[in-house]
């Protein structure tokens, strides 16, 4: 069982999983691994076990197979991937949408809404040019619709963590902190 330690030494036992949502560029791959290292727990990026179980990119998915097949692809690894022991996993954006992935998060793990505006996830999603739904002549208007589409489904989550220009330790130690004070052992 994984434990996390937070400034004040306190550690506490995480016996559910603990999976990131929230858009593009939010930082949940790159926030969820180094949790993953703080809680001891093993983590799990979804996208690139879809990528690993389809035998392509995701890009590919979307342009051979279509966005639906994605899609089933992502709740099937999902479900697969929330049945072992706790692990923190990250999510493609589209993930907690879905309404059968969000009623498994919420049966199987806690959920934490990554949070990012708008300039911050534009400055990160274009570093690199793999997502395709933001393959378009306006990927900040397709950003803004997606944010009013999925913002209020994001709220959903348990907790809210904003992970817009602040560094990675501390967006993980705000997420330890929550997971902490929910085990009781907060200060
Ligand atoms: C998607 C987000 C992507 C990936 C796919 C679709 C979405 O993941 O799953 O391109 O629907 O928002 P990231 O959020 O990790 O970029």
């Amino acid at each position: 069982m994984g434990r996390s330690t937070n400034r004040g030494g306190k550690t506490a036992p995480h016996v559910k999983s603990v999976v990131l949502v929230g858009l593009m560029g939010a930082g949940k791959s790159t926030v969820g691994r180094r949790l993953a290292r703080r809680l001891g727990l093993p983590f799990a990026d979804a996208d690139a076990e879809i990528e690993k179980a389809a035998g392509c990119s995701i890009a590919d998915i979307f342009e051979f197979h279509g966005e639906e097949s994605f899609r089933e692809g992502e709740r099937r690894v999902i479900k697969r991937i929330l049945q072992g022991p706790p692990k923190v996993v990250s999510t493609g954006g589209g993930a907690f949408i879905d309404p059968e992935t969000r009623k498994r998060i919420r049966a199987k793990a806690l959920s934490i809404w990554l949070r990012a505006d708008l300039e911050t996830i534009l400055k990160r999603v274009k570093r690199n040019d793999n997502r395709p739904l933001l393959k378009n002549d306006d990927p900040r208007g397709t950003l803004e619709k997606l944010m009013i589409e999925r913002n209020p489904i994001y709220a959903e989550a348990d907790y809210v963590v904003d992970s817009a220009d602040t560094a990675i330790d501390k967006v993980v130690d705000a997420i330890a902190e929550r997971l902490d004070a929910r085990a009781g052992t907060a200060p």
